[in-house]
This record gives structure tokens, C-alpha cells and sequence, in this order.
């Protein structure tokens, strides 16, 4: 029998490996009618910013071969409102929620961490989105910079002592020492990997495809880069790697654990069917069954 218990670190089990991604599920109120969110493993919401945000102007998400590329602006209600409207709800629920929380100053990071730490208390822990323009630095991403990342996860260490995964951003030169960098400032987890920079347009009368001209590509025409740097990462830290980019089935799910992933997080593919995420958990054990394994444990990060 298949057994799909996932412990991330000391404190959190998972019931099953699949998440859902950030930005992909809102904040877990949305789909009631459409997917049981308890089946799922965890669920990580949208990201926050301390300010309500309305982001970028449409057309802010269009398709491209095999992927979308978005430049949604982290379009959230704000701290406040969340820790009001939102917190309770998600304090109901059996399946780990983490918080995503975006800054674009270290003290905002602190800020919207200090804001839910006061109000919740049944939530798992939180996801670090550092791909953000940091203001400090004349708008350079957090997540570029290894020194800024340690920095960032240490200033949050001090302030919970729940699960804090770093989520990478993988448009950079080496990912891997990114991670090293959030292991040594105390991360318990890294997530990866967040959009890749991409661009469209309409080739004949030059509209930009969207408001923003520049977006973040995903979906399946990501997810070997997403494995790679899953790969690379994996290698080089000792902290679990929640690991994304394209899954769309259950065969992607042990793609990514044979990268070196101990859970995932599945985003594009919610938008076709909120429910892909719980669908999937039946095939995954048959495949199990199939590989003649209990746990996904067993192969993990095994590539012959
Ligand atoms: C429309 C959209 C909005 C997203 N918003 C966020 C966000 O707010 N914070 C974040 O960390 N990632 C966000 N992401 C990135 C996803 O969480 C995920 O890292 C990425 O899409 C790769 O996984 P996928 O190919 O399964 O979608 C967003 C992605 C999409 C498509």
C-alpha cells in the first residue's frame, strides 16, 4: 500500500506531497463547489504585500505555447484585511496553509509577518515570494542576490518558529547559491521554482501582449528548467525542496521527487481544473504500486 504522508521538516506533516501554488488558488475561499481543498496536502496563498494592491493594468495574463505568461502585479487584498477576512477561514481548514508574503522592503517582509504572527495561530508556517523589486536596492529582485536572501530569512527566523520556505526564483545565474544562502540565514524549506521572465507580442501590429510587457512563464513549457534547478538545489542544501513548474499529472509529481523534491506545488494547472491536484493523488499511488514503492521517499532524488 502507498503511503503519501509527507513530513516537511520537524513540526509539519503533510496528509499527501501536492500544494497548491501561490498566486493559483487565491486564498483557498474561492473553489468550494469544485475541489475538497482538505484533500489536498497544503495550500499556499496568494501572495501579500502590507498595502492592498491592485496590480497591473489588463491584459495581465495571456497563453503561449504549452505555458502562460502573467504579469498579474501581485494584484491581494492586504495584511489587514487578510488577518480579517481571510485568516478565520483558513484556520478552519485540515490541510497545511502556508502564507505568502511579498515585500518590497525588508522591513515590509517583517512587517506582514509580524501582522499574521499576532493574529493567527493554526497556520502552518509562511512562503517567502523574494521575487520582488526591492526599493532598497533601486528595484533589483530580492531573490538575486544571495547576501539580500540570507539577510531577508534571517530578520523572518527571528520572528516565528514556524515552517518558513524560501521560494526561489530561477532567473538567476545560480540558483543553488540562493539556497545556500536561505539554509544559512534558517530557512526550514525552499520552494522553486516562481515564473521565468518572458515577453510576447502580436507579431503584426506590434500590441504588446501585455500591460506590463514583461511576464512570468509557466506551465508545462517550464517545468525542465523547474527540474534542473529543483536538481541543482537539492544538491547543494539539506532542507526539503518543494519543488513546481508545469506538473499537470501524476508522472510529473515523481518527475520532480526524482529531482529531489519532498513535496510539490502545482499552479497553471489549477486554472484548467481547481481540482487537478486532488484528481491526481489516485493515479500516483497505482504508480507507486507500480514502481514497487511505499513511500515516495524511496526515490528520491534517484536518476539512473
Ligand atoms: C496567474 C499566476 C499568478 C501567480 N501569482 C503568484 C504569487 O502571487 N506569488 C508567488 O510566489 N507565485 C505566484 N505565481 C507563480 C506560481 O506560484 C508558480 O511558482 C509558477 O507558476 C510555476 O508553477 P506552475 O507552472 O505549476 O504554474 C503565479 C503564477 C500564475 C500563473
Amino acid at each position: 500500500m502507498a503511503n503519501l504522508t509527507i513530513q516537511l521538516g520537524r513540526d509539519v506533516t503533510l496528509s499527501n506531497p501536492v500544494m497548491a501554488a501561490s498566486g493559483t488558488f487565491g486564498y483557498g475561499d474561492e473553489v468550494p463547489d469544485l475541489v475538497d481543498v482538505n484533500q489536498l496536502g497544503g495550500l499556499v496563498t496568494k501572495s501579500l504585500t502590507l498595502r492592498p494592491n491592485e496590480g497591473h493594468a489588463p491584459p495581465r495574463i495571456v497563453e503561449t505555447p504549452a505555458g502562460l505568461l502573467n504579469a498579474i502585479g501581485l494584484a491581494n487584498i492586504g495584511v489587514e484585511a487578510f488577518c480579517a477576512g481571510k485568516l478565520p477561514f483558513l484556520e478552519t481548514l485540515q490541510t497545511q496553509v502556508f502564507v505568502s508574503i511579498a515585500g518590497a522592503t525588508v522591513g515590509e517582509y517583517v512587517d506582514i509577518l509580524t501582522a499574521i504572527e499576532r493574529s493567527g495561530n493554526k497556520i502552518a508556517g509562511y512562503e517567502i515570494n523574494i521575487s520582488c523589486p526591492n526599493v532598497d536596492e533601486g528595484g533589483m529582485e530580492f531573490g538575486v542576490s544571495a547576501s539580500i536572501t540570507e539577510t531577508l530569512t534571517a530578520k523572518l527566523r527571528q520572528l516565528t518558529g514556524r515552517f518558513i520556505m524560501i521560494k526561489l526564483s530561477p532567473n538567476v545565474t545560480h540558483i543553488d547559491a540562493i539556497a545556500k544562502a536561505a539554509e544559512s540565514g534558517g530557512a526550514d524549506g525552499i520552494s522553486a521554482i516562481n515564473t521565468v521572465v518572458g515577453l510576447d507580442m502580436d507579431p503584426l501590429t506590434g500590441q504588446r501582449s501585455l500591460s506590463n510587457l514583461i511576464g512570468g512563464l509557466s506551465g508545462p513549457a517550464i517545468r525542465p528548467i523547474a527540474l534542473a534547478a529543483v536538481h541543482s538545489i537539492a544538491g547543494a542544501v539539506s532542507l526539503p525542496v518543494i519543488g513546481m513548474g508545469g506538473i499537470s499529472s501524476a508522472e510529473d509529481i515523481i518527475r520532480f521527487v526524482r529531482a529531489g523534491a519532498t513535496a510539490v506545488q502545482i499552479g497553471t494547472a489549477n486554472y484548467r481544473d481547481p481540482a487537478v491536484g486532488v484528481n491526481l493523488l489516485a493515479r500516483l499511488e497505482q504508480l507507486m504500486e507500480q514502481m514497487q514503492i511505499e513511500t515516495l521517499e524511496e526515490i528520491r532524488g534517484v536518476i539512473h
